[in-house]
C-alpha cells in the first residue's frame, strides 16, 4: 500500500564538472549532497584522504558560511594552520564551489550561487508533490526501502476521558508515521485501545441503571463517560458494586458471550465517534486494535514460559516477574482472581504483532509517565529470550500543564478541537475587513486552531513538559501555528496576484542568474537542505526539528518580501526568476507542514 519511491526525476545536469559517487549519498534526491561531495574531494585530494572520510566530516558552517570542515578530526600529522593552507593552496574554483576559507582548523567553503539556485530550485520543481498520486515528495529518501514499522500511537482508554497526553501521542505518532512513509518505510500504523479491563464490568452494571441505547448512538463516548462517572460513584457508596462488576469483567474474560455483546456496540460506537475526530485532526490508523484483542492463549503460555525459566514469584496469589536485578521493580503479570493485566496484555499483543507483522522495529507513542511499564515489558520480552525485543522503542514525551477549555476541564478529544476552533474564529473576528473575506470561515478558524495545538506540541523537544495556552499558540504573531499558515497562504497568494507571469516555465527554463540578494540566496540554501532536515528527524524522532525548519524559513521568506519583489518588478525575467524561488519556498513549507501532519491553507 506504500507509495514506492521510484528513481527520482531530477538528475544532476551533465554540464556540470563531474562528481564521483559517494555511499550514503543521493544527489537526485539531495543535491546539497553533490556540494558536499565537491568540497569533500577538495579537501581529500590535497591531504591525501579518502573522499569517503572527509565526506562525513563537511557539516552545516554557521550563519553566512555554507559549509565547515574541521581539520582535527582527521588527525593527520602536522600543524593544522599548515593543513589548512595546504588545501587553500590547492583550492581550484568551479561550478560547484566558489571560494574557501580558513578559520584556525576550521575551513569555511562557499557554494557556487548559480549553481546552488539551478539546482535547489530545479529539483524542489522535479519533487513537487502531486495531489492525485500522493506520492513522496522532495525531502523523501530511501533509507527504510524494504523494512516494516509499526507505530502504535494515540490508544485511549474506551469510556474514560481522553487527555492531552493522547493528544500528545496522536500528535507525534501521526508525525512519525508520516517521517517513516517519507523514509521508504513500510507503515503500519496501530492504535491499542484500552477496550478492556474491570472498568467495563463496571459499566455493564452501570449500564443497566443508567444507560440508553439513543444517547449511546448519538455520542458513544460521552455517554460511556456518564456511566462510568456514575457508577463510579455508587461503587464509592456500596462495595458490592464492584463485585458485582468484577464478577461481570470475570465472565467477559472467560469468553461468556452474552457478558460481551453489550461490551462489543460500545467499543463500535467509539471507534466511529473517534474515527471522526481523528479525520479532522488528518490523522488515520491502518488498524484498531486494542487490549481486548491480545489472545489469552498467547498470555497464558507467557506466564508460563516466565515460570519455567524461574521469574516469577507468588504474592498472595498473584504472580509477578522479579525485575530487581535490572532496577525495574517487580511487575504483576497475573492477578489473584485469575484476570489479566496490562503488563500481560502488552507482552502478549508485542508477541502476537511480531508473530503477526514481521515487523524490523515497532514504536509505541507513549507518554513519558510510563517509562517503567514500558522497560518492564521490554525486560520480560528479552529475558524471555524473544531476539526481537530490541527492535521495541518507546518514544516518550513529557506532560501538558494548564489545559481545560472556557467551560472547564477537558475530557474529550472533540472539547478541544471545537474550543480551537471558536478562540481562532473569535481571534480572526478582530480583524474586520480580512475576516469578511474569507470564503469559510468556521473551516479556516478550524484549520488554524488545530495547526495552533499541533504546532505548540511539537515545537520543543519532546520530553519537555509545556503549559498550555490558548491566548498564544493561536496568535498570528510569534513562533506559532497561525504564522505559518499565514506564511503559506501569502506564498500561495503570490499566482494569483501576478497572473501576468503566468505559465510560469520551470525553473531550467528560466534565467536564475538574477536572484543575487543575501535574502534569495539564504532561502534557496535552507531549501536545499531540507531533505537533511528530514533525515535528522528520522534519527531523533523529534518533530521539533521539522517546525525549528518551517520557523526559519518562515522567516528568512518574510525578510525576503521588501527587497526580492515580485509585483512591480518591471524587469519581467527577474520578476519570474523571484516568483520561482517563491513557489519553491510554498513547496518546501507546505511539505513540511504535511510531514506534521498539518494541511497547509491556500487562502484565510
Ligand atoms: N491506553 C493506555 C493509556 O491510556 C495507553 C496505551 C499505551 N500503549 C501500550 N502498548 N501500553 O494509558
Amino acid at each position: 500500500n506504500r507509495p514506492k519511491l521510484g528513481p527520482s526525476p531530477f538528475s544532476v545536469p551533465a554540464d556540470l564538472p563531474k562528481l564521483p559517487e559517494v555511499p550514503g549519498t543521493d544527489p537526485t534526491r539531495c543535491v546539497l549532497d553533490s556540494f558536499r561531495i565537491a568540497i569533500a574531494k577538495s579537501v581529500a585530494d590535497a591531504l591525501e584522504l579518502t573522499i569517503e572520510q572527509v565526506y562525513q566530516g563537511v557539516d552545516y558552517g554557521k550563519k553566512g558560511e555554507d559549509f565547515t570542515v574541521a581539520l582535527p578530526r582527521f588527525r593527520l600529522p602536522g600543524k593544522v594552520d599548515d593543513l589548512a593552507k595546504k588545501v587553500i593552496e590547492k583550492f581550484q574554483p568551479d561550478d560547484w564551489v566558489e571560494s574557501v576559507t580558513h578559520d584556525r582548523a576550521f575551513l569555511h567553503f562557499k557554494c557556487r550561487t548559480a549553481t546552488l539556485n539551478r539546482l535547489i530550485l530545479d529539483q524542489i520543481h522535479a519533487l513537487t508533490y502531486d495531489t492525485e498520486s500522493k506520492q513522496p515528495e522532495y525531502g523523501a529518501n530511501s533509507i527504510g526501502e524494504g523494512k516494516r514499522v509499526v507505530i502504535e500511537y494515540s490508544s485511549p482508554n474506551i469510556a474514560k476521558s481522553f487527555h492531552v497526553g493522547h493528544l500528545r501521542s496522536t500528535i507525534i505518532g501521526a508525525f512519525l508515521a508520516n517521517l517513516y512513509k517519507a523514509c521508504g518505510w513500510d507503515v503500519l500504523s496501530l492504535n491499542y485501545l484500552g477496550d478492556w479491563g474491570t472498568q467495563f464490568g463496571l459499566i455493564a452494571v452501570g449500564f443497566e441503571k443508567y444507560g440508553s441505547q439513543e444517547a449511546l448512538e448519538k455520542n458513544a463516548i460521552q455517554h460511556l463517560l456518564e456511566i462510568y462517572v456514575k457508577v463510579n460513584a455508587d461503587a464509592e457508596k456500596d462495595p458490592s458494586v464492584r463485585e458485582q462488576a468484577a464478577a461481570w469483567f470475570k465472565r467477559m474474560e472467560d469468553g461468556d458471550e452474552e457478558a460481551l455483546r453489550n461490551w462489543r456496540v460500545w467499543r463500535e460506537l467509539s471507534i466511529k465517534k473517534y474515527e471522526e475526530e481523528y479525520a479532522r485532526l488528518n490523522v488515520h490508523f491502518d488498524e484498531y486494535t486494542g487490549e481486548s484483542m491480545v489472545g489469552a492463549q498467547t498470555m497464558e503460555t507467557a506466564v508460563k514460559k516466565l515460570h519455567e525459566m524461574g521469574l516469577i514469584e507468588e504474592d498472595n496469589g498473584a504472580l509477578r516477574v522479579n525485575l530487581e536485578k535490572y532496577k525495574l521493580g517487580k511487575a504483576v503479570v497475573r492477578k489473584r482472581d485469575g484476570t489479566s493485566i496490562y503488563l500481560t496484555r502488552d507482552i502478549g499483543a508485542a508477541i502476537e504483532r511480531h508473530e503477526k507483522y514481521k515487523f524490523d522495529k515497532m514504536i509505541y507513542v507513549v507518554a513519558a509517565q510510563q517509562d517503567l511499564h514500558l522497560q518492564q515489558f521490554f525486560k520480560v520480552l528479552s529475558l524471555m529470550g524473544y531476539d526481537w525485543a530490541d527492535k521495541l522503542e518507546h518514544v516518550n514525551y513529557g506532560l501538558v500543564l494548564g489545559m481545560s477549555t472556557r467551560k472547564g476541564t477537558v475530557v474529550f478529544l472533540d472539547q478541544i478541537i471545537r474550543e480551537a476552533a471558536s478562540v481562532m474564529h473569535e481571534q480572526m473576528r478582530k480583524n474586520e475587513e480580512k475576516y469578511k473575506a474569507i470564503e469559510d470561515p468556521e473551516k479556516v478558524a478550524l484549520e488554524i486552531g488545530i495547526t495552533g495545538i499541533k504546532i505548540q506540541d511539537m515545537a520543543a523537544k519532546r520530553i519537555n513538559n509545556y503549559t498550555f495556552n490558548w491566548e498564544r499558540m493561536l496568535s498570528f504573531e510569534g513562533d506559532t501555528g497561525p504564522y505559518l499558515q499565514y506564511a503559506h497562504v501569502r506564498l500561495s497568494s503570490i499566482e494569483r496576484k501576478n497572473p501576468e507571469l503566468l505559465p510560469l516555465p520551470a525553473p531550467s527554463k528560466l534565467n536564475l542568474d538574477s536572484l543575487v540578494e543575501p535574502q534569495a540566496r539564504e532561502i534557496v540554501f535552507l531549501l536545499g537542505s531540507y531533505p537533511d532536515v528530514v533525515k535528522t528527524a528520522l534519527k531523533t524522532h523529534e518533530p521539533s526539528g521539522i517546525v525549528t525548519f518551517a520557523f526559519r524559513l518562515s522567516h528568512a521568506i518574510s525578510s525576503a518580501w521588501e527587497t526580492v519583489i515580485v509585483k512591480g518588478e518591471q524587469d519581467k525575467e527577474k520578476a519570474k526568476a523571484r516568483m520561482a524561488l517563491y513557489l519553491a519556498a510554498r513547496d518546501v513549507l507546505g511539505a513540511a507542514l504535511r510531514l506534521l501532519s498539518i494541511k497547509p491553507l491556500e487562502r484565510m
